[in-house]
């Protein structure tokens, strides 16, 4: 089967290249490379032994992205490409919308032109807003506080009304927590441009000595510490839920949270990479960070009965293997 998988050479869709590659799909890679670098295909070849496809194009871009369509029997997309940075689309509203939306759009056309039938999205826990923790799929969302989060909500709505009208159109809404780790050979990671928003990412600088201290948004939430709960995910354990979602997909538009289901506090963190790395992470306190809340972890149990999918890897593999990339990286702007 030969599976196209936009943002392909992002964080998420590189990891999950090479769960499709090893579950034995064609992949075909699309990327406009605006926040991944090509050399990532030779690293998921590297990986894997296999062979991957790859088109440099935008998916907004209704005539390129039927080049790939005209070329290749499409058996089903992973919808990655996306703009992502939650501060990034308050200041850049219209970018995120245009970008996110019409990408998704456009693939959907593309399926309907081309018959094809298998459709999984990207969407991301964001879209529960500030609801009663564990989120459950059949929550009723709250509005979330950005542009970012409303993009997701929106394609999801335009997705679920596309596979209301009868056609046999099945989707996967896959609500990611927080996806963290990399590749346990430290050749494909996340690499943020710039200083890291999120904390993982954060806390490897810091380890590396390239950030001075991690600062603590905030210690007076009630969580267990005071500090912010979150879901936090194997990136290769997100991976093979995409495999999981793409294998067991049934008609009309389906929503799963894809997380472990614990919740894991900001301090519980730091411990975890000390121990794990036995490195010291120095950190402060500071103000609560806009637009945080306190709790945010997944009930998992219908992607555990639904699509027989369980994260498995632990916070030490998470912290080890986040770490394991951040030391063999070579900044963006070195290599
Ligand atoms: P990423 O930025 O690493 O990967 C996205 C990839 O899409 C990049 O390689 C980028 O170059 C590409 N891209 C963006 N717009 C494109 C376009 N118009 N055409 C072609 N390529 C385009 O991000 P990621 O962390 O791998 O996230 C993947 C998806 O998962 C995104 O949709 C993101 O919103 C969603 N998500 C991520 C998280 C997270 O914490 N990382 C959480 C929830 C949801
Ligand atoms: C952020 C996004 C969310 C997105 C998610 C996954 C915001 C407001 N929310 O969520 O929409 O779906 O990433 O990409 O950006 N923390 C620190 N210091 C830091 C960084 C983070 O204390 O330097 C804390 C945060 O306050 C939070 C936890 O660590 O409690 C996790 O933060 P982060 O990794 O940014 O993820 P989310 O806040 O879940």
């Amino acid at each position: 089967m030969n599976i196209l998988v936009t943002g392909g050479l992002g964080y998420i869709g590189s990891h999950t290249c090479v769960a499709l590659l090893e579950a034995g799909y064609n992949v075909i890679a699309a990327d406009n490379l605006s926040n991944s670098k090509v050399e990532n295909i030779n690293k998921i070849k590297q990986i894997t032994g296999q062979e991957i496809l790859f088109y440099q194009i935008d998916v907004v871009n209704e005539d390129s992205v039927n080049r790939i369509f005209n070329n290749h029997k499409i058996d089903g997309i992973i919808h990655f490409a996306g703009l992502k940075a939650v501060g990034e689309s308050v200041d850049i509203p219209l970018d995120y919308y245009y970008n996110n939306i019409v990408s998704t759009m456009v693939l959907a056309r593309a399926c309907k032109r081309y018959g094809v039938k298998r459709f999984v999205f990207s969407s991301s826990a964001t879209v529960y807003g500030d609801n009663r923790v564990p989120f459950i799929e059949n929550m009723e969302l709250l509005p979330t506080t950005n542009p970012y989060g409303e993009t997701k909500a929106m394609c999801e709505r335009i997705l679920s009304d596309i596979a209301k009208v009868p056609s046999d159109f099945s989707i996967a809404l896959l609500r990611y927590f927080n996806p963290v780790g990399a590749h346990e050979s430290g050749l494909i990671g996340e690499a943020p441009k710039g200083i890291p928003n999120n904390l993982m990412p954060y806390v490897t600088q810091v380890a590396k000595g390239k950030l001075e201290k991690l600062r603590i948004f905030g210690n007076d939430y009630p969580t267990i510490d005071g500090t912010g709960v979150r879901d936090y995910i194997h990136v290769l354990d997100l991976a093979e839920g995409h495999v999981a979602a793409l294998e067991n997909l049934k008609e009309g538009a389906h929503v799963y949270n894809l997380g472990t289901g614990q919740g894991t506090s900001v301090l519980e963190i730091v411990k975890a990479f000390e121990e794990a790395n036995s490195i010291k992470i120095p950190y402060q306190i500071v103000e609560r960070r806009h637009g945080d809340i306190a709790e945010c972890y997944a009930d998992v149990s219908k992607a555990e009965r639904e699509l027989g999918w369980k994260a498995k890897r632990d916070l030490v593999e998470m912290c080890r293997d986040a770490w394991k990339f951040e030391k063999n990286y070579k900044e963006l702007v070195e290599s």
